[in-house]
């Protein structure tokens, strides 16, 4: 059964929380740690069931009254870090997690302020700041070269008219600042081919770029994820719902190659050559989606996947060949103008 979350104290449909609940098992009680707090509704269900403990991450301020109110009914069993969850293993340093979870990008909250200018309808600031960066988008389009700009947003974009986008912008910004969203919406349209078969919006890929590059998306993730596993009880599990490719691609890289059945190391790899650091259990490369019922209900729901693993016996080592794997992404968020 889907579970419509909505209210207007918590304007966001929390995604695939029926399968989240599933995997988790908050009947048995324990330390759950929702590293991406958004509306609070995946939250507030775990402290339903009365044996658990919930602590909370979410970098943004704008979530600060449903943690309040989370807080007012639950004060023993619910705690709330304004931080980057990149952090976790600095806040959650005296105990470990039975359960993280991770729901990645942006809740409704945020899309729907316009004068954050995360949409592209939106006539107010490029701003796109999810919260704890010194970066705006507005900086990025008005101050940064062709070459890295097109580079963004190829890269972060996975956008293949990212040249023409980049050459507009700076012809575009050469007479007017970009200022507002949908300003830059005009010039991403006015640059990309006409494809009427085409069901996403035009900016959809520029956008997603600028905000991924202005929030360090990338960075956030690989060390949460590597970060969280720190924290998590052996036989603990953690969850990650990811919402496009090059998350995905990072959950499942990491998931799949520090497993007990990692696929990576041939057999005929020298032995001390291999990936010996072994975080999880054996991992069944499965993704869950939601259900039609759901994706009709929720729509921003569609792209959702989600992975989990177990975790393993072995003590934690970083795992440092995801800054090698993913070093194209981690020194691209690093650079500046
Ligand atoms: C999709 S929403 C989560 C919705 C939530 N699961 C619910 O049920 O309402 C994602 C949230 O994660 C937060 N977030 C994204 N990246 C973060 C990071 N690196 N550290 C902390 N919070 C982050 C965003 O600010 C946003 O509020």
């Amino acid at each position: 059964m889907v579970n419509p979350t909505y209210s207007p104290k918590s304007p966001h449909v929390s995604v695939m929380l029926d399968e989240i609940i599933n995997l988790s098992n908050p009947e048995k009680g324990g330390i759950f740690v929702d590293c991406t707090f958004g509306g609070g509704g995946l939250s507030k269900k775990i402290l339903q069931f009365s044996n658990t403990k919930v602590i909370a991450f979410d970098r943004d301020k704008i979530i600060l009254n449903f943690a309040k109110d989370l807080k007012k009914k639950y004060p023993t069993r619910f705690s709330f870090f304004q931080n980057k969850f990149s952090q976790i293993h600095n806040i959650v340093n005296d105990q470990l997690a039975d359960v993280i979870i991770f729901d990645l990008g942006l809740s409704s909250i945020q899309l729907n302020d316009l004068k954050r200018g995360f949409s592209f309808k939106s006539e107010q600031a490029l701003d796109m700041s999810m919260g704890l960066t010194n970066l705006s988008a507005e900086d990025v389009v008005n101050n940064y070269s062709e070459k890295k700009l097109k580079l963004i947003i190829k890269i972060l974009g996975e956008e293949k008219d990212a040249s023409k986008i980049a050459k507009n912008i700076i012809k575009s910004r050469a007479t007017k600042k970009i200022t507002r969203a949908n300003q830059l919406a005009e010039i991403i349209n006015k640059s990309k081919k006409r494809n009427y078969s085409q069901k996403i919006n035009p900016s959809t890929k520029t956008f997603q770029a600028l905000r991924i590059f202005v929030n360090k998306e990338i960075t956030e993730l690989v060390m949460g994820i590597a970060n969280a596993t720190k924290i998590l009880r052996p036989g603990g599990k953690i969850l990650v719902i990811s919402f496009h490719s090059i998350e995905d691609k990072i959950v499942k890289y990491f998931f799949n190659n520090f497993s007990l059945n990692r696929s990576n190391p041939s057999r005929y790899f020298p032995e001390n050559k291999k990936n010996n650091i072994n975080l999880f259990e054996r991992y069944k490369n499965q993704i869950i989606k939601p259900s039609n019922i759901e994706i009709i209900k929720n729509p921003p729901s569609r792209s959702a996947k989600l992975r989990y693993a177990i975790r393993s016996k072995n003590s934690f080592i970083f795992p440092e060949k995801m800054k090698i794997k993913f070093k194209r992404y981690l020194d691209l968020e690093r650079s500046h103008a």
